[in-house]
């Protein structure tokens, strides 16, 4: 068994539903979107870190984006923070900050900036050997573009400006990879308050530096992911990962209430990845799915013995696969798990869903 828990990222999520009759909004303007966390979100940010091997910038990878270009997207194509800003009126996520850095932080930062980094997680010491960029450090990075929109803009445009944009956050998924990897002692229950006392200093940190909207995704089932699947012997999900997935979400949901309470003005939505992927595990057909337990791009069993790559194997029908590597959805899977977190009703995103966080 190669691949001892192989580390990324994962995201997966899902739908079913629709609806919630959408607000209509007359006079909807486009909010900047500001995004963090790890490769689920990440559109090149890691292509940028020399010293990191987690990267996605060589095919097969961006094989389904225009003109086939790999991107730095651990993704066939497009991503969940490219839905979801396509939702919120953009045309894709907002580019990188390494990116926008290179090019002298101008003007393309005022529709938002993406921070994600793939591999990273809630704690520093999550993927600290790998070289990517820290959630804290990616609040550091944040604090260096507020301070150049104040400079443009002055102080109350830039306060008006950050309280009224997007602040999607979608990170979790490597410290639990890191608590199984490191074969961690710490009780379950301490380890994942650990992770809400982290969760909690990084959406104060944000708040005080002007956030008010906050779409936090969740933890998908990677017990489910193809990388896990094969410790188990039956190529079913890898059980206790989810049982910390689950534990994870019903603790920041009590989180949230809590800080929403504490934090006057902060408004949020919280997707459950858990439950929309579950189910998308377990009615695939309603989706078109075909293969909800094997990776499109990869080797082996499951194609999830070796990563993908361009000497991989490389499935056809990638639009009817929920996994596209080891760890990540598909263009297709990311697709509908925005489309759920944005219109999605309250078994898959609460107390308010991101079309009504975006309108507020
Ligand atoms: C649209 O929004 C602007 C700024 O919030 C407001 O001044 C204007 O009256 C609104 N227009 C309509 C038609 O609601
Ligand atoms: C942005 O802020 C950083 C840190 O304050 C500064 O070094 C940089 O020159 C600024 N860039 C622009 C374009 O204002
Ligand atoms: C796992 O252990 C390695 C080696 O001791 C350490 O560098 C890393 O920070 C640990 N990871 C986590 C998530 O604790
Ligand atoms: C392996 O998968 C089966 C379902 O196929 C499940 O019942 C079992 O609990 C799983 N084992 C582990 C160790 O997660
Ligand atoms: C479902 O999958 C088939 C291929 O198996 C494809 O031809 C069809 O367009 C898909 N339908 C949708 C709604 O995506």
């Amino acid at each position: 068994m190669y691949l001892v828990f192989f580390y990324l990222l994962v995201g997966t999520f899902f739908t079913v539903s629709q609806v919630s009759s959408a607000i209509i909004t007359i006079n909807f303007t486009t909010p900047a979107i500001f995004i963090f966390g790890d490769s689920t979100a990440d559109v090149g940010t890691n292509s940028f870190l020399p010293k990191t091997k987690i990267r996605a910038n060589f095919p097969y990878n961006g094989i389904d984006f225009p003109n086939s270009r790999p991107t730095g997207r651990f993704s066939n194509g497009f991503n969940s923070a490219d839905y979801l800003s396509k939702l919120m009126g953009q045309k894709r996520s907002p580019q990188p900050y390494l990116f926008l850095l290179k090019a002298g932080l101008r003007k393309p930062m005022f529709r938002g900036v993406n921070f994600a980094s793939g591999a990273s997680g809630l704690l520093d010491v999550t993927g600290k050997h790998l070289n990517i960029v820290s959630m804290s450090e990616q609040i550091k990075q944040f604090k260096t573009v507020r301070g150049n929109l104040t400079l443009v803009k002055g102080k109350g445009a830039t306060k008006n400006i950050l309280a009224t944009s997007v602040f999607a956050i979608s990170v979790g998924s490597n410290d639990i990879f890191g608590y199984f990897e490191n074969r961690s002692t710490v009780d379950p229950t301490i380890f994942i308050a650990s992770l809400m006392t982290a969760y909690e200093c990084h959406i104060e940190s944000l708040y005080n530096l002007g956030a008010r909207k906050f779409g936090i995704i969740s933890v998908p089932p990677i017990g489910c992911c193809p990388s896990q699947r094969i410790f188990n012997v039956t190529g079913g999900c890898f059980e206790i990962e989810n049982t910390f997935a689950r534990a994870f979400h019903s603790s920041l949901d009590t989180l949230l209430k809590k800080l929403s309470c504490k934090l006057s003005g902060m408004k949020y939505s919280l997707g459950n990845s858990y439950e929309m992927t579950i189910n998308v595990i377990n009615f695939p057909q309603l989706f078109n799915f075909t293969y909800v337990d094997r990776a499109c791009c990869g080797e082996g069993w499951l194609n999830a013995e070796k990563p993908c790559s361009p000497k991989a194997n490389l499935c056809s029908s990638r639009n009817n696969y929920l996994f596209w590597d080891l760890f990540h959805p598909t263009q297709y899977a990311s697709k509908l798990a925005a489309e759920t977190l944005y219109n999605g009703g309250p078994q898959f995103v609460t107390p308010i869903n991101f079309a009504q966080l975006a309108a507020y």
